[in-house]
C-alpha cells in the first residue's frame, strides 16, 4: 500500500536470544517489519512476548545477533561509534521505568536533553518550559525526584525525551504510570512531533483508549509479530463492509477481520476488473472512483450502470458459482478493496451461522 516511501528502519528475519550454551532462550524469531516518516505505530502483546527487547535492538541499547536491522537504508550492525551516538542523539527513548538523576529539577532535567544541541540558551529555557507546561509540570518546574509522584516523574523522562524533538520516538508502556488526561496529552505530544517533523514513533502501549491515535498497530506474541495492520484503510473497508449491508449481524470486531483480509487495488481507465464469462475469485468493494457494469457479453454488449465508492460488485459468481455475469471496468482511476473468494466465503458462512444462531435464540424464547 506504500509504494513511493523509503522506511527509517526496516528489520528483516531478526532473531534475539538471551544467554548461552545450555541457558540460551530465543525471544525473538525471525521478525519482519518497516517504520515510516510520519507514523505513530502502537505494539501491544503480553507481557514477555519481546516488545521490549525489539525495542531495545531498534534504540541500539542492545547488538543486532541474528537477520536485518536497517536504519535509513544502512545495516545498523556496520555502524562505527560516531554513527551509532549519532544515531541514539536522534532517538528519544521513554523507558517503563525513568532513571532521573536525583539531584536535578525537573527543569533541569528535561533541559539537560538540549545540551548537545546548538540552540540559544533563551530558546533551550522557553522549549523546556513549554513541554513542561503541556505535561501539566508548570508548577513542578523547581522540585527534584524525591518531591515529585510516580506520574510526575514518569512526566518529567517524557519531556526530557521529546524536547529534543527527536526523528524517532521508542516508547515503553509510557502513560501506564498515568491518568486518562495526561496519557492523552503525552500521545497528542508524539503525534504532533510525527506529523509536524515527520518522525517516527513506536510505543508499546496496554492502552485501548490510545489506539485511535495509530497508524498501525503490530501485536506480537511469543517473540514474533503476529499482526501488522494499516489503521486507516482497514477502518474504511471494514465500514464500507458493514454499510453493504452483504454480512447483517456482524460485530465491528468481525467487520475489521475481514477488512484485515483485504488487499486495495489500484486501476487505471479503461482497465477491466471483473470479465463477463468468467470464473469469479474475488469480491469487490469500490473505494475510490467510479466502474462501469456491462451485461451482454462479447456479443452484445451494453452498459446498464455505474456503480460508485461504497458500491460492491462481484459477490453473485462467488454464491452462485456461476460464470461472471458481467464486465467491471473502470471508467477512471479506480481502488477497490478486494476479497478473495476463500475468505469471502468463511464471512459469508460466519454471517449464516450468526444469522441462525440469533434465530434459534428468538425460536426458544416464543
Ligand atoms: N536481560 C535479560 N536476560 C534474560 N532474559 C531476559 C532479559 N530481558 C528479558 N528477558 C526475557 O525475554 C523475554 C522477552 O522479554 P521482554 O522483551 O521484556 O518482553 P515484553 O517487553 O514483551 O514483556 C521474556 O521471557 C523475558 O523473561
Ligand atoms: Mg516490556
Amino acid at each position: 500500500m506504500r509504494e513511493s516511501q523509503e522506511p527509517f528502519i526496516r528489520i528483516r528475519d531478526l532473531s534475539f536470544a538471551y544467554g548461552q550454551g545450555e541457558a540460551r532462550k530465543e525471544v525473538l524469531s525471525q521478525n519482519n517489519m518497516e517504520l515510516y516518516p510520519g507514523e505513530l505505530v502502537i505494539m501491544s502483546g503480553p507481557s514477555g512476548s519481546g516488545k521490549t527487547t525489539l525495542l531495545s535492538l531498534i534504540g541500539a541499547l542492545r547488538s543486532v545477533q541474528e537477520g536485518s536491522l536497517k536504519v535509513g537504508g544502512d545495516e545498523l550492525k556496520d555502524f562505527d561509534t560516531r554513527a551509532l551516538l549519532y544515531y541514539r542523539r536522534k532517538i528519544g527513548f521513554i523507558f517503563q521505568h525513568h532513571n532521573l538523576f536525583p539531584a536535578l529539577t525537573a527543569f533541569e532535567s528535561v533541559r539537560m536533553a538540549l545540551d548537545s544541541s546548538d540552540l540559544p540558551a533563551t530558546e533551550r529555557n522557553s522549549r523546556t518550559r513549554e513541554i513542561l507546561e503541556r505535561l501539566g509540570l508548570s508548577h513542578r518546574l523547581n522540585n527534584k525526584p524525591d518531591s515529585l509522584s510516580g506520574g510526575q516523574r514518569q512526566r518529567v523522562a517524557i519531556g526530557r525525551a521529546l524536547v529534543h524533538r527527536p526523528s524517532l520516538i521508542l516508547a515503553d508502556e509510557p502513560t501506564a504510570a498515568l491518568d486518562k488526561e495526561t496519557g492523552r496529552n503525552v500521545v497528542d505530544l508524539m503525534k504532533e512531533l510525527v506529523r509536524s517533523k515527520g518522525s517516527t514513533a513506536l510505543m508499546v502501549t496496554h492502552d485501548s483508549r490510545l489506539l485511535d491515535a495509530a497508524d498501525r498497530i503490530v501485536h506480537m506474541m511469543d517473540g514474533r509479530i503476529v499482526s501488522n495492520v494499516l489503521v486507516a484503510p482497514v477502518v474504511d473497508a471494514a465500514t464500507l463492509l458493514r454499510d453493504s449491508g452483504l454480512f447483517p449481524g456482524s460485530t465491528p470486531s468481525e467487520f475489521l477481520e475481514v477488512a484485515q483480509k483485504m488487499a486495495r487495488l489500484r486501476y487505471q481507465a479503461g482497465e477491466t476488473i471483473i470479465t463477463f464469462g468468467e470464473e469469479g475469485d474475488r469480491f469487490y468493494v469500490l473505494r475510490e472512483g467510479e466502474v462501469e457494469v456491462e451485461t451482454g457479453g462479447p456479443t452484445a454488449p451494453k452498459v446498464v450502470g455505474t456503480i460508485q465508492r461504497g458500491g460492491f460488485f462481484g459477490e453473485r459468481a462467488l454464491i452462485s458459482r456461476e460464470p461472471r455475469a458481467a464486465t467491471i471496468r473502470a471508467r477512471g482511476p479506480v481502488e477497490v478493496y478486494a476479497l478473495d473468494k476463500d475468505d469471502f466465503d468463511a464471512a459469508i458462512a460466519r454471517t449464516k451461522t450468526f444469522q441462525d444462531q440469533m434465530l434459534s435464540v428468538i425460536f426458544s424464547r416464543s
